[in-house]
């Protein structure tokens, strides 16, 4: 009963009423403003020169890489014209000595080195042909532009862009710390990479992986109004969403497109309220953030996304093991456990080291409705090392992880409420009967049980979005966007090398997009129109 009472106390401390998240909307929209308007604040707001979102038609052969969680993946992407394509990949696991590197070149060595094996094993031909004419040039770098893979590259950290193909690195996140790379542009870094192994790969544009959701998601599901936001819940948390330009007064140094009247800004919003004024901050995520490689930033990512929630929920068990009062994974004797055993945690379980419980466990938690929770208790023991836990202990487990699963959800209704507010979609009464389009990605919005229920129940509390706000509000998965998303903004970048300026491509954009009916990117003063 004890068990029950302090599960029951700890689970009230994950409590995010309505009043709490509509004031932490009120403050996104205030951090939002600000980011607009200068640097160094705690939503980023980062420009991306990226002005148009695409609408199903573009076509060709791209690859993209994609840097940004536990995983490297390479892809090349086939652009089918007709919002579909054919993506083949192939992914590695970061070593973790990489991810915390003495420089930054070893990290990006490395990474060139899987885009030499992709090509070999995936685009033999191609590759045979540019090792053959390099041999028989005189000068290595002699040969035509043409046989070059254009490359975009999702790099899913914050960073300072300062055009399509550059950008520096502010901070690493994710437990990624390599200090010699802060302030070094990242495409540059990877170029000089594959020159060295004298790879046909050009990088053409650097992308955050919010990004090549949004053009993903707009490419494949292409509507009257196109795509506001997309988002990634998954190791680490962002969204990226098309503002008018009018709203970004902070100066931009690179060449755009101006004709649009729009930009994609990437928000960074895993930085949002760093300084606490609207977020929740109970003792386990001061001593998460107190821990962790990078103290007072990345505060609601910390309470979002996948990395850290198993962490969260580790620490909270640690103190309800220690705490004389209740009797959690131990049992006095096997009667006082209904599988008639005693709980036994092995010694070396990972429940006592750092980032030791994997999030997926707060999935099998939430999933399992067996009368005995034996699913759960059977994770447990494979995973933790928690032997023979008793009905109660399960119980109060499933109790704490659901509640912090769900005080993530609801604080990723925040981001999402704010920035559909920012749009003004919902009040623009011309496309009333539109749904408001959100293309979402990562493990925790894919996997985690009633993720998407959960944000849309704090939706509707929301005011200026209720109940009809809600309903035209479609969130919806984009697989891969960032291979995808990635090699649209390739396509972009080489329309903008081709000479012509941004403004003729995407000129041309929309003319053949009119041809077929369809606009890509609304012209001045235009609302797209899409069918
Ligand atoms: C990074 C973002 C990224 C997000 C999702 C965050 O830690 O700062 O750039 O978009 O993770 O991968």
């Amino acid at each position: 009963m004890a068990l029950e009472a302090q599960s029951a106390a700890i689970v009230a401390q994950f409590d995010y009423t309505d009043e709490q998240v509509n004031s932490a909307v009120n403050e996104f929209r205030r951090q939002m403003t600000e980011g607009l308007e200068k640097d160094g604040t705690s939503l980023s707001q980062i420009p991306t020169y990226v002005t148009g979102v695409p609408n199903g038609t573009e076509k060709g052969l791209y690859m993209a890489v994609d840097l940004g969680g536990t995983n490297f993946r390479v892809c090349s992407i086939q652009l089918n014209g007709d919002t579909t394509f054919n993506l083949t990949f192939s992914k590695v696991a970061i070593p973790r000595k990489l991810m915390v590197a003495k420089t930054a070149q070893e990290l990006f060595a490395f990474l060139a080195k899987q885009i030499e094996l992709f090509l070999q094993t995936h685009h033999e031909d191609h590759f045979e042909q540019h090792v053959r004419r390099r041999m028989t040039m005189s000068s290595p770098d002699g040969y035509k532009d043409e046989h070059v893979f254009r490359l975009g590259f999702t790099f899913s950290f914050p960073v300072q862009q300062v055009g399509i193909n550059k950008g520096t690195l502010i901070r690493w996140t994710k437990g990624f710390d390599i200090p010699d790379a802060i302030g070094k542009d990242v495409c540059a870094l990877l170029q000089n990479e594959i020159d060295k192994l004298h790879l046909p790969v050009k990088v053409a544009a650097l992308v955050n992986d919010t990004v090549g959701t949004l053009m993903a998601r707009s490419y494949s599901s292409p509507g009257k109004t196109g795509t506001v936001l997309g988002a990634i819940f998954g190791t680490g948390t962002n969204g990226a969403y098309v503002e008018k330009l009018s709203n970004l007064k902070k100066p931009l140094s690179g060449e755009y497109d101006k004709t649009t009247g729009e930009m994609v800004i990437n928000t960074e919003w895993g930085s949002f309220d760093n300084q606490l004024s609207v977020l929740p901050n109970t003792a386990w995520d001061v001593a998460l953030d107190k821990a962790s490689p990078n103290p007072g930033i990345q505060m609601y990512e910390k309470r979002v996304s996948g990395m850290f929630l198993g962490e969260i929920l580790r620490l909270v068990i640690i103190d309800l093991l220690k705490d004389p009062k209740v009797s959690f994974f131990k049992d006095e004797n096997s009667s006082s456990n209904d599988w008639k055993s005693t709980t036994n945690i092995v010694s070396d379980s990972s429940i006592y080291t750092q980032w030791g419980v994997d999030t997926a466990i707060m999935s099998v938690a939430a999933a399992d409705n067996t009368p005995e929770l034996s699913t759960l208790r059977g994770e447990l023991e494979k995973q933790l090392d928690i032997c023979s836990a008793g009905l109660d202990d399960a119980q109060a487990f499933k109790a704490i992880a659901n509640a912090i699963g769900r005080r993530s959800a609801r604080l990723s209704a925040v981001a999402i409420a704010a920035i559909v507010l920012q749009t003004g979609k919902l009040t623009d009464s011309a496309n009333a009967d539109e749904p408001i389009d959100i293309g979402v990605d990562g493990s925790l919005v894919e996997h985690y049980p009633y993720f998407r229920d959960m944000i849309y129940e704090a939706l509707r509390t929301i005011d200026g979005i209720g109940e009809e706000g809600a309903k035209r509000i479609r969130i919806g998965i984009a697989k891969d966007g960032s291979g995808v998303g990635a090699a649209l903004i390739a396509l972009v970048a080489a329309g903008m090398e081709e000479r012509l300026t941004t403004a003729d491509y995407l000129g041309e954009l929309r003319s053949n997009a009119k041809s077929n009916n369809l606009t890509v990117v609304p012209e001045d003063g235009e609302t797209a129109a899409q069918d």
